[in-house]
């Protein structure tokens, strides 16, 4: 078997801290190959990239999820021992109840809430001198998500609560005091979370009977027990927080529209196909997440390597959305791509990909979509507003990333969509 190359460090995390999201792509220009191997916090890894190898690590014979999350990541973005982290028919059963509140009607009424708080924050941008898009965004998304999850907020907690999603989010590439403020706002949002969901159980608390707080707090698992109250309030900040993490791609959005003004007028007159490429797009030419990871679960071989049971080895999410080999001028943001693009499960993959029963690929990826697609009509459709000079640049090495400024706007004023 020919040898992989190896990268000859004792260690590569400083610089996965320092490059950020191209740290793997870099790599794969440099080996000029689509595995090599390389050494992170003290282990080493075997790093994949492209649609080839997204398909085998995606195939659940060969990789688990079991001890492949730093407990930084768990203690932070996360949560303990959730559905990230399951494997077989428990993570099969668990996920079976997560698509479940992706159904068409479910998303509906999220969409339903996010276009009133869009609406109602427009109205309140209109006496205001400026607005920080993120900033608005993240509280917007955390009232939709919660009235669509079942969750009560109060309006005095909508800004802490908004936070504390945001800073779990924001924690997950971080160390130092972005990683701590993620761990803070984790345990005052699991401390919410289990208050409502005891008192969901206890009869105190009414929910919709559809509503994610309900499904999750009378979910069962295979042996017929509920789930701890723990475990519950877990997963349902694992509907809630990343439903607040759209702020991030809608900031981009905005940022594509600002930069992309040609699209403006064509999304007003759109009968809908533009604006689901344009979101494909923002999902494509932006960055969110990086890699995944995964351990070896048998040995197999693939693509001149021997890989070993626990082996952990890390799959390129960011590098494929820019690799050449799949996208004609990566570098140019240009939706009408997506007029042709077949919708592989393994050549686009910015929530993960494979299959989203059977294996971890984001739960919530229909839901971001549909989210995003309001959002892009609100802002083209609904206000008009003014970009005035700011730092508009984002660093591909802090992970997450957003424009510095967190986009702010001035003079909106609503559009009446009848005239
Ligand atoms: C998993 C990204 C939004 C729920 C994931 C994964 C990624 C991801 C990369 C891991 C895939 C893997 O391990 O193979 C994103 C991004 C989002 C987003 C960039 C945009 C903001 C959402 C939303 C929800 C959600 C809105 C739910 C409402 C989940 C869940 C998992 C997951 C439950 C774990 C799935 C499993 O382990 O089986 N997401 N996500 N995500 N996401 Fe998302």
């Amino acid at each position: 078997m020919t040898r992989i190359p190896h990268e000859s460090t004792l260690d590569s995390s400083l610089n996965l801290l320092t490059e950020g999201y191209p740290f793997l792509n870099n790599r794969v220009k440099r080996f000029q190959s689509n595995i090599f191997q390389t050494r992170l916090l003290f282990q080493k890894a075997v790093c994949l990239h492209g649609p080839e190898a997204t398909e085998v690590f995606y195939n659940p014979e060969l990789f688990t999820r079991k001890g492949a999350i730093p407990e930084r990541v768990q203690k932070t973005l996360l949560g303990e021992d959730g559905v990230q982290t399951m494997a077989g028919e428990e993570h099969r059963h668990r996920k079976a109840m997560f698509m479940a509140l992706m159904a068409p009607d479910s998303l509906q009424i999220l969409k339903d809430h996010l276009k009133r708080f869009w609406l109602a924050y427009s109205r309140k941008w209109e006496h205001m001198d400026q607005v920080v898009l993120f900033d608005d965004a993240q509280e917007v998304f955390c009232l939709a998500a919660c009235s669509w999850a079942g969750v009560p907020l109060k309006p005095e907690e909508v800004r802490t609560r908004a936070q504390d999603f945001a800073a779990m989010v924001d924690a997950f590439g971080a160390v130092g005091p972005r990683h701590w403020r993620g761990r803070w706002a984790r345990d005052r949002g699991e401390k919410w979370t289990k208050g409502i969901i005891k008192k969901i159980r206890n009869g105190k608390l009414t929910v919709p009977e559809a509503s994610p707080a309900h499904v999750i707090a009378l979910h069962r698992d295979l042996e017929g027990e509920l789930l701890s109250t723990r475990m519950a309030a877990i997963e349902l900040i694992n509907v809630i927080r990343p439903t607040v993490a759209i702020a991030y791609f809608v900031v981009f959005t905005a940022l594509a529209l600002y930069e992309h003004p040609e699209y403006r007028q064509k999304l007003q007159y759109d009968d809908g196909r533009l604006t689901e490429m344009f979101v494909q797009e923002v999902r494509r030419f932006y960055p969110f997440a990086p890699f995944v990871g995964a351990r070896v679960r048998k040995k197999f071989k693939w693509g001149g390597h021997k890989f070993k049971k626990g082996n952990l080895v890390l799959l390129d999410i960011y590098g494929p959305l820019h690799d050449e080999a799949l996208w004609e001028q990566p570098y140019a943001f240009r939706p009408e791509r997506f007029q042709n693009w077949e919708g592989s499960p393994f050549n686009f993959i910015p929530q993960g990909g494979g299959d989203y029963l059977n294996n971890h690929r984001c739960a919530g990826e229909w839901l971001t979509i549909e989210a995003m697609k309001v959002s892009l009509d609100f802002l083209t459709n609904d206000v008009v507003y003014e970009v005035p000079e700011q730092d508009l640049s984002f660093s591909l090495a802090r992970i997450p990333t957003y424009p510095k400024s967190g986009f702010i706007i001035r003079k909106v004023r609503r559009m009446n969509r009848e005239a």
